[in-house]
């Protein structure tokens, strides 16, 4: 597979809003800080039942696109140096009577696009496809405001498979291609389920409408109970919180799901954490911060990594500049909210299914290729939470524990397991990890498009 490397960076942060942003103090992060709490609370009215495909997908969804191809095609976008691959952007409606949209970002690989795999990146190279969803995330919109209190994963799941038969349609020739989704943080819920719901239509259908082969998932929500318990035993092992006070949350918190309300103690303990975390970014714990959000005609200098910690910024004041949505066919409907990086126009969440590891093992056995990756300086869902959601499936090993390389230095660390799944650390990434580590995350994902072992020795 040719891929692109150098892809602007600006474009691998076209991600829809997932867990990422939390407690960076939007109404969006709140709403999933609360969601969290809720489900873990266990007497919330989201529906946690586990994930089932819907049943049935009304065919009026599905639409000829004669011609929306072309019309989708990007000549180029305002400030952006000349590139040799073709890029698209556009809607896609996924409920006509609703009046509800999705917004897409395409670029095609360099080299050999008509081999290459098709990779759908959801929230946030091969043929990319970037989708921004649900509705109310980005570009992507309702005409029927009153969706937006409606969002959940269920709905999400159908709306992006509805995209997906559509813009297949569309670009008809990507139809029998192999194709692989991936996403990172709350994609773990959103990237089985659309993987479940193709599955489960491919079967009904009794042919393959879509050529599903695997998945990739980063820093991925996947069990709340591992997952939170990982996040404190991360914070402990990294000198953000005493261990007397891991000891504390871990004496006093019952993070199994449908525990009852927390302890005074439990409720405490949480607190102190959010004390000694308040003034970093668990997103990344080694990352500077962001002291001026002015924009400025050229970034700030990056410092500590390649990264621009003020770059959110950047991209916020790019993707609202009218010429921008112009050139990118997006916001034609002149929405009434900004474009954000992560959205504060969903108001509420139905149903979160309480752990999605019943769907990993499901793709497992139907043969799909499942990557799961970490980026090893996120603390927020960081790696020892993958570790022990990972655990929980009680896999047997395939191959050992062990370093792999890039350019001859080490660019995470991977473990095999049977069944064919693996997990891979990217080394100095936090919760975004192509933003922070762009060639190693390439690197990766070339090696899961290719269905290849990341190298184990220092000679690549
Ligand atoms: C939403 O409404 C606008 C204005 O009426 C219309 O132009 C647009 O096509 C509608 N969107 C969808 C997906 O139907
Ligand atoms: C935690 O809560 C669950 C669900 O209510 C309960 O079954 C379990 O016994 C609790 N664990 C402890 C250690 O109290
Ligand atoms: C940032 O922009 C605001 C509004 O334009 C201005 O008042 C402020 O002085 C600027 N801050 C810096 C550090 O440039
Ligand atoms: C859409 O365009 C309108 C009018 O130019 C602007 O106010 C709004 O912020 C834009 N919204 C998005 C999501 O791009």
């Amino acid at each position: 597979m040719e891929s692109n490397p150098c892809l602007p960076l600006v474009f691998f942060l076209i991600v829809s809003c997932s867990i990422a942003q939390i407690e960076a103090g939007t109404r969006q992060s709140e709403a999933l800080g609360h969601l969290y709490k809720a489900k873990l609370e266990g007497n919330s009215n989201v529906d946690s039942a586990l994930f089932q495909a819907i049943d049935h997908v009304d065919i009026s969804k599905f639409h000829r696109q004669e011609g929306s191809k072309e019309k989708d095609r990007i000549e180029s976008l305002p400030g952006q140096p000349k590139v040799e691959f073709s890029q698209h952007g556009g809607y896609v409606t996924v409920d006509k009577s609703a009046g509800r949209a999705l917004y897409y970002y395409f670029v095609e690989a360099q080299h050999s696009k008509e081999s290459s795999p098709l990779l759908l990146w959801l929230n946030g190279a091969a043929n990319v496809l970037f989708l921004e969803s649900p509705a109310g995330v980005g570009f992507s919109y309702s005409n029927t405001t009153s969706d937006y209190e409606k969002s959940g994963d269920k709905r999400t799941a159908e709306d992006n498979y509805v995209f997906l038969v559509n813009w297949l349609e569309r670009f008809s020739e990507y139809k029998d291609r192999e194709f692989y989704i991936s996403g990172e943080s709350y994609a773990g819920h959103y990237v089985p389920e659309l993987a479940h719901t193709i599955l489960y239509h491919n079967k009904k259908a009794k042919k393959t409408i879509i050529n599903l082969k695997g998945i990739l998932i980063g820093n991925a929500v996947i069990n709340p109970e591992t997952d939170t318990i990982g996040m404190y035993d991360y914070l402990g092992s990294h000198a953000i919180i005493s261990d007397v006070l891991v000891h504390k949350v871990r004496t006093h918190c019952n993070f199994s799901f449908n525990a009852t309300p927390q302890s005074d103690e439990c409720n405490e303990a949480v607190d102190e954490v959010r004390k000694d975390t308040h003034h970093i970014d668990i997103y990344n714990i080694y990352a500077p911060s962001c002291f001026h959000k002015n924009t400025t005609e050229k970034p700030k200098k990056p410092s500590l990594v390649n990264f621009d910690p003020c770059s959110d910024y950047y991209v916020y004041a790019y993707l609202n500049r009218p010429d921008v949505q112009e050139a990118m066919h997006a916001n034609v409907t002149k929405l009434t909210h900004d474009w954000e990086p992560c959205s504060d126009v969903i108001t509420s969440w139905s149903d979160s299914p309480s752990t999605i590891i019943p769907l990993l093992q499901e793709l497992m056995a139907n043969g799909l290729r499942v990557w799961i990756f970490s980026g090893d300086t996120d603390a927020r869902v960081p790696v020892t939470s993958t570790q022990y959601s990972i655990n929980k499936m009680k896999l047997q090993v395939k191959t050992e524990w062990h370093p792999w390389y890039l350019k001859g230095e080490v660019g995470g660390y991977t473990q095999v397991y049977r069944g064919d799944l693996t997990f891979a650390t990217v080394r100095g990434a936090g919760h975004q990890v192509p933003t922070y580590q762009p060639l190693r995350a390439l690197s990766l994902i070339k090696h899961f498009l290719d269905g290849t072992s990341l190298p184990d020795t220092t000679r690549y």
